[in-house]
């Protein structure tokens, strides 16, 4: 894909940025029809954002023990409050995608349009395409977003965090060193070839490698990595990318793009443009994270999302130092219309946000 010199900035701006969700202005919510009061929003969403349960649910999770995983949990909450949620959307492209017709007519990153050639040749060699059979065969999975934010540091959360089952991580996010806020568990971590981890020694020993891809080139890329073979040029990529992944193929994953789509057109409301790319129509890698663990984990929590409006010096990054105040309009993503959507996920109790920073002191 090409893209002019100022676009390629902003996007490269924007995925520097986009992991710290800087969610600066608190949503409003609108109404269908004239006068008469629709009980959704424009997505879909009950106003009323209680998420209350059918009683049997209630009763079902109300008789489990203190801090045993739900099964269906979050998906019959994510139900309650969004009705039009359908569980079935596997997490990684698997040799039956051709089956699942809501990726088929859409091109990157929205489905796999024009892309099933090199995806055919991806998936022949990796040749898995779950979580492993020990995580595949649990019958009630607790998964964590761990996000990039600056609200992660300091609160010594890794311990919990590595209770999870599922520990997802995105783009280069360091462990190492950041253990103790951070956790040690990696289960999947979810990056593109421009965010993802570039020494590699610094890859963590074990953990499944997840492309989202965001554009058609991204996939040529990562067949460079499965293939191991030495990516020639770079053009068309909008900063430096990972030249050698080191994972075996059957590491190796590729990301259902359909949670790009959902989470852009139908989650959170971005503009359609016709099924393609356009001006603020990409959602954050953590958006679509959350999304993937919606219709794949029964229990979903959060960390290191959203930011600290009482410390707007306080570290982007728990990993590095560029402040909050850095931050920019980006022209990819639209953060306050995701901020909407997680606030919703948050509020209803979809999600439990560890580090309180989707609402701040909003919700
Ligand atoms: C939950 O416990 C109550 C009281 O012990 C019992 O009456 C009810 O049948 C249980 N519900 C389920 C779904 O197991
Ligand atoms: C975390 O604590 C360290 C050491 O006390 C400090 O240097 C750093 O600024 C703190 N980070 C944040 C985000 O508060
Ligand atoms: C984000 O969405 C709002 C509401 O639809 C819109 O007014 C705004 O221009 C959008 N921002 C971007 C960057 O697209
Ligand atoms: C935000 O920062 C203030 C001041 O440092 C602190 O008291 C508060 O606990 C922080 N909130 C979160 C959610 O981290």
């Amino acid at each position: 894909m090409r893209m002019k010199p100022s676009r390629n900035f902003l996007l490269g701006l924007c995925s520097m940025l986009a992991l710290g969700f800087l969610y600066y202005s608190s949503g409003r919510i609108s109404l269908r029809g004239w006068g008469h009061k629709s009980l959704y929003d424009k997505q879909g969403f009950f106003l009323k954002l209680d998420g209350t349960l059918p009683l049997e649910l209630m009763y079902k999770y109300g008789n489990l023990s203190e801090g045993a995983c739900k099964p269906g949990f979050a998906a019959a909450k994510m139900t309650a409050i969004y009705p039009k949620f359908t569980k079935l959307a596997p997490m990684f492209l698997d040799p039956n995608y051709k089956r699942f017709a809501k990726i088929g007519d859409y091109l990157p990153p929205f489905g796999v349009k024009l892309q099933e050639k090199i995806i055919d040749i991806l998936l022949s060699a990796t040749k898995s395409y779950g979580l492993g059979e020990e995580i595949d065969s649990m019958s009630c999975k607790t998964c964590i977003i761990v996000g990039n934010g600056g609200i992660l540091a300091n609160k010594s959360l890794g311990q919990r965090i590595d209770d999870f089952d599922v520990v997802v991580r995105l783009n280069e996010a360091p462990v190492k060193g950041f253990e103790k806020d951070v956790g040690s568990k990696t289960t999947i971590r979810i990056t593109y070839p421009e965010g993802a981890i570039q020494k590699t020694e610094r890859y963590e020993a074990e953990s499944l490698f997840v492309l989202s891809a965001f554009k058609a080139l991204d996939l040529k890329w990562l067949r460079y990595m499965v293939f191991n073979q030495r990516l020639r040029s770079t053009d068309g990529f909008w900063k430096s990318v990972a030249r050698h992944v080191p994972r075996e193929p059957s590491d190796i994953r590729i990301l259902n793009p359909y949670f790009i789509q959902e989470a852009s057109f139908k989650l959170i409301g971005l503009p359609h443009n016709n099924g393609q790319m356009g001006r603020g129509n990409i959602p954050t890698l953590g958006a679509v994270a959350i999304t993937m663990a919606l219709h794949n984990c029964d229990e979903v929590a959060v960390a290191g999302f959203g930011y600290n409006m009482s410390t707007p010096h306080a570290p982007l990054h728990y990993y590095e130092k560029i402040r909050m105040s850095a931050i920019k309009e980006s022209w990819t993503h639209n953060i306050s219309k995701e901020k909407e959507f997680l606030v919703k996920l948050v509020k209803a109790g979809v999600i439990q946000d560890w580090t309180g920073g989707i609402c701040g002191a909003g919700c």
